[in-house]
């Protein structure tokens, strides 16, 4: 369910012609619906009523400032993975006592800021860690949070890139390395154990390998308290994923269903980290045709965002279905869908936003959608070819705003200097 909608063949988010925001913010840009951000993210955490959970939002999936405040008056919390995502949700607002601190390479300083800031815990990832934290919280004579990351071994069945809960990937620590680890940190002075937590993959369309990880975890659990070590949050991570083309994801409710049925002989909250499955399909990328062109070999329409744009079908070869802002011509008899590319200005043949897909006719100036970018969209975008990075615009009922200015010339060499010898 989202608020992108043809009202007389023009697209709208909400009440918002598409059309109109372009023409005042100029394209490429991100734009974001607040109902649907909202509707997913009920919709997520209600799922799991009267079961003790917190949804710790996954921050890396979408991080701008606005949508972090409207999940934390939503009453979320944050995963982070880096110092920079913990400095944005506390920016934001987020409550550092619903903050989690995942990620297999912490630093020194990023363990250091997370303590100090007063997160709920620390998902550590490898013994070496752990040590690395006992200093840091002795020296701040503090004491730390912390769960441990597992590393189920089970398979999700997803993407290769984005599998993290096989025996070979680098996260987490093998289970039966696990039980010592807590031993050691049980009688450690500045080490407080609360949790022990995992995260799979993402873009999971089946429920199974979140249920096996679950029952695994379960029995961990289980066999840590019969050691006297008791464990008050089992953080599952995220993962769960969303339809960007014929894929049939399971309802969150039919996933909480699932987890509540595997928790019932557990006294722990649960803390879910989802990400994709809140904002995939919050948000879309809005781009223009600069040009389009006929080789002979193939049809390509040359559009102003790209890979470093969306980062996303170059890299895992992903699918987004791609809409005309202006349904004019669809389907009209004399110009039919043809079979085209849709490429960026980048100088590299893997930019590219589709490929040999079936389009309506789209020409110079038409207005595109390049939909369900709302996960690993902007986030993942960079400045590749020195290209100032798009705009957010996030609408709510009939307005929109601006939530991050375009880039321009001067911030893409803000940062940079020319040495004296060079002088
Ligand atoms: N928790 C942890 C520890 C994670 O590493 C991730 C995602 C999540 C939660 C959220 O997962 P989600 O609910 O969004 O599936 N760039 C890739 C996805 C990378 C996911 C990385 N970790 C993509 O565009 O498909």
């Amino acid at each position: 369910m989202h608020h992108f909608i043809f009202k007389d063949n023009e697209l709208y988010c909400e009440s918002v012609a598409i059309a109109d925001i372009a023409e005042a913010v100029s394209t490429p840009f991100y734009l974001y619906s607040s109902a649907t951000l909202t509707h997913h993210f009920n919709t997520f955490d209600k799922s799991f009523g009267e079961l003790p959970h917190l949804t710790c939002f996954a921050v890396k999936s979408c991080s701008n400032l606005a949508v972090l405040r409207l999940f934390s008056t939503l009453g979320g919390g944050a995963d982070i993975v880096s110092g920079g995502e913990l400095y944005r949700s506390l920016k934001a607002g987020v409550d550092p006592r619903r903050i989690i601190y995942s990620g297999v390479g912490k630093t020194e300083e990023e363990l250091r800021y997370g303590l100090v800031s007063g997160i709920l815990m620390f998902n550590v990832e490898s013994e070496q860690e752990l040590d690395r934290l006992q200093q840091v919280a002795e020296e701040q004579e503090m004491v730390a949070p912390v769960a441990f990351r597992i590393n189920p071994d089970v398979d999700p069945k997803t993407h290769a890139y984005i599998s993290t809960g096989l025996a070979k990937n680098k996260f987490g620590i093998p289970m039966e390395q696990a039980e010592n680890i807590y031993l050691r940190a049980r009688d450690m002075k500045n080490i407080k154990i609360l949790g022990v937590s995992c995260h799979i993959g993402s873009q999971l369309t089946e429920i199974s390998p979140f249920t096996e990880t679950l029952h695994k975890v379960k029995l961990f659990v289980k066999r840590l308290e019969s050691l006297g070590i008791s464990i008050k949050y089992l953080d599952l991570g995220g993962g769960l994923g969303v339809r960007y083309q014929d894929e049939k994801p399971p309802h969150p409710q039919e996933y909480a269903r699932a987890l509540k049925e595997e928790m019932q002989d557990l006294k722990c909250t649960l803390i879910l980290e989802p990400g994709r499955v809140i904002v995939g399909n919050a948000g879309i990328l809005v781009s223009q045709v600069l040009y389009t062109k006929q080789t002979g070999t193939k049809n390509f329409i040359i559009v102003d965002a790209a890979m470093n744009d969306l980062a996303r079908p170059s890299l895992y070869d992903a699918h987004h279905d791609i809409m005309p802002v202006n349904r004019k011509a669809d389907g009209a008899a004399d110009k039919p869908f043809q079979k085209a590319d849709v490429v960026g200005p980048i100088c590299e043949s893997g930019d590219f936003l589709a490929r040999d897909r079936e389009l309506p006719p789209f020409e110079q100036g038409d207005l595109m959608a390049i939909m369900s970018s709302g996960a690993y969209g902007f986030t993942m975008s960079s400045n590749y070819n020195s290209r100032p990075r798009a705009a957010e615009v996030l609408v709510k009922d009939d307005k929109f705003y601006v939530i991050r200015q375009r880039e321009n010339y001067e911030t893409l060499i803000r940062d940079e200097s020319i040495p004296d010898f060079l002088e």
